[in-house]
């Protein structure tokens, strides 16, 4: 219960440490929700802050001017000395009754305010309490609530005015309200909200709300289904600020003159690295809160401007062993056995921050969030090798690919794989023309791309338009002159491309996508969550989680589908829940994973530092705050 509750607790806590619980649930030294009395339902909540207070009544909101909180003497018979009481926001009833869950949901609720050492105390400046601990803290307490209540005031004024004569916004306007500072306003259609203080309620914490700071929610709203509720609407409506002008209800075009025009329309809560070329990544709290990451949110890792393909002109050049051309269309594609499988595709440089923060790397700086797991349907590569003539061969060879997309001299992004790996049907490589169950968004390689379980991003080129089989790799310079591993010692005066491997296979990898670090989290438990993946088709068998910076150990539970033997494509992803040591004020969390032969990752960046900042895999760290 206590743990439904906590979201309404949170942004309280910061100052006075004011918590929630259902009538009768509460557990010992926890606060909790009792019958109020003296509200006005359609207005309002009271808080009440026991259990031997003295406080002041917020007026009807209506009537509330900033700071101008009465005292009032509680009704006879609940005296418990005296009390506070402030009306909140009907939003907030709203909020807290769906929060909290309550079966019948009471008509009136109470809070109560409790001291931070768990034991009750007077928490308003009263005469019962002595000492100029308690009564400073008691001063807080009401010198929050008396900043609540302008808050409230100030909210339902701009309500009141917005309904009564709707203010015109244009989107620039809108995008600059992102902060507390300036206010955080998002919109939804044609209308303008300010959700500054809905913020920290938000049932799914407020990082994800202030993904859509300054811009619109349905991109958000369009992944998680669960706000298109007339309640939600309602809780919104009461926020209304204004209308977004006409000529702004339609989204900006990007300028004409540059190769990047045409690029599609991507969702705000991707993590732009690079707008030209576009490289974004999904925010940590998105990306493991779906096993199969939604098409919008799958982390774009493009080297050029995304090509704009014709379905039904494009073809696919295969080229034979005597060199001549299969030629494909998408419908000659479509007749192969389709084959259906899920994958993880993760970019050598995920976590590239990390090394640059020891020492300054070449390349786009990666969070966590350079991987993302979708399923991938579309022809066998080696039905479409075998259809064009191919069969392996005693000698080494490569199948280069070639994209559609180039720069101004006409290069395009290429790259390859081994023969062995294309004609193993075990493999599973595909020419996929279909992610989640989709045609494949034009970021991800419209239509046609290469997939290739286990192996590094770089090799699974999308807009495919060539397939040759060679002597030799690939010699695009994403093959030969990019995408390889180096020893710490190597610099760019040194460093020799030819006499490294291009990155195939992927070590074991995992990270901590919750909490962030930085965080704050509360005493009593902490849940960790994150994900877990090795190449190469090796299961991850474990996950072990330390709280102390990798002084103890405690194995998580993995989630997520089965992985097939040496065919484990796809990520696990993971969580511990585990209690957070008495009296600790802050927390090391690492994550490392094990795979099926025992690859654990490296403890730390400095061993596997290298130039380009590749292959970034130590065990990751983060670091949070406890409050009490
Ligand atoms: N294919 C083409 N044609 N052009 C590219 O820029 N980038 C590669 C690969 N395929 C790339 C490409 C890299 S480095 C990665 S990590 C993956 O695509 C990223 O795929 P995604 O954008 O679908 O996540």
């Amino acid at each position: 219960m206590w743990k439904q509750t906590c979201f309404i607790s949170k942004p309280w806590r910061r100052h006075a440490c004011i918590g929630l619980q259902e009538a009768g649930t509460a557990a010992p030294g926890r606060p909790r929700i009792t019958k109020g009395w003296g509200t006005n339902p359609g207005a309002g909540v009271v808080l009440y802050l026991g259990p031997t207070n003295v406080t002041a009544l917020a007026p009807p909101l209506h009537q509330q001017t900033p700071g101008a909180l009465q005292v009032q003497q509680p009704p006879c018979g609940r005296r418990t000395g005296s009390a506070t009481m402030l009306l909140l926001h009907r939003a907030v009833v709203l909020g807290l009754r769906h929060n909290c869950r309550f079966k019948s949901p009471p008509s009136k609720l109470c809070v109560q305010a409790c001291s931070t050492n768990d034991s009750f105390q007077p928490q308003c400046p009263s005469l019962t309490c002595s000492g100029d601990n308690c009564s400073t803290r008691g001063w807080r307490v009401m010198g929050t609530l008396l900043g609540l209540g302008a808050v409230l005031a100030y909210h339902n004024h701009r309500c009141r005015a917005a309904q009564e004569s709707p203010r015109i916004y244009t989107r620039e306007e809108v995008k600059l309200h992102r902060s507390p500072e300036t206010r955080i306003w998002v919109t939804l259609g044609s209308e303008v909200f300010d959700v500054t203080e809905f913020v920290d309620l938000h049932p799914g914490g407020s990082s994800k709300l202030m993904l859509a700071a300054g811009g619109p929610l349905e991109p958000f709203w369009a992944l998680y289904a669960i706000h298109n509720q007339s309640h939600v609407r309602e809780i919104l409506a009461q926020y209304k600020i204004g209308e977004l002008s006409p000529e702004d209800k339609v989204p900006s075009t990007l300028e004409t003159s540059d190769p990047y025009t045409d690029d599609p329309v991507r969702h705000p809560a991707l993590k732009v690295n690079s707008q030209r070329p576009f490289n974004a990544e999904p925010p940590p709290e998105l990306l493991t809160e779906n096993y199969i990451t939604p098409n919008p949110i799958f982390f774009t890792r493009n080297h050029l401007p995304v090509p704009n393909l014709d379905p039904d002109t494009y073809r696919l050049h295969i080229v034979g062993p005597g060199g001549q051309s299969l030629s494909l269309s998408l419908h000659d594609l479509y007749q192969f056995p389709k084959h259906e499988i899920t994958v993880t595709l993760q970019c050598a440089g995920n976590r590239r921050s990390e090394m640059s923060q020891l020492k300054e790397v070449r390349g786009l700086e990666w969070s966590t969030g350079a991987i993302s797991t979708a399923r991938w349907a579309g022809a066998r590569l080696c039905d479409v090798l075998a259809k064009a003539g191919h069969q392996l061969c005693e000698t080494e060879a490569h199948v280069c690919f070639e994209g559609l997309d180039s720069d101004s001299t006409g290069t395009a992004y290429g790259a390859s794989i081994p023969l062995t790996r294309a004609m193993d049907p075990e493999a599973e490589v595909l020419l996929a023309y279909e992610m989640n169950g989709q045609p494949l968004p034009r970021d991800h390689g419209f239509p046609v791309r290469v997939i290739v379980p286990g192996v590094v991003g770089a090799r699974h080129v999308k807009w495919l338009g060539k397939v040759s089989v060679e002597p030799e790799e690939s010699y695009s310079h994403w093959q030969r002159r990019d995408y390889k591993g180096f020893s710490p010692s190597v610099d760019w005066d040194t460093v020799d491309f030819d006499s490294a491997p291009s990155i195939q296979e992927l070590p074991v990898q995992s990270a901590i996508t919750e909490p962030k670090d930085g965080e704050t989290v509360e005493s009593g438990e902490v849940t960790v969550k994150g994900y877990a993946w090795s190449g190469g088709g090796r299961a991850v068998i474990r996950v072990d989680v330390s709280l102390d910076g990798g002084l103890t150990w405690q194995v998580a539970e993995l989630d997520g589908e089965e992985q097939r033997p040496r065919k484990a494509w796809a990520w696990r992803l993971w969580q511990l829940q585990a209690p957070v040591p008495a009296g600790e004020k802050e927390l090391n969390i690492v994550c490392k994973a094990v795979d099926d032969s025992y690859n654990v990752q490296p403890d730390t960046v400095a061993p596997i530092w290298n130039l380009r900042g590749v292959l970034s895999n130590a065990w990751h760290r983060v670091h949070v705050r406890v409050v009490p």
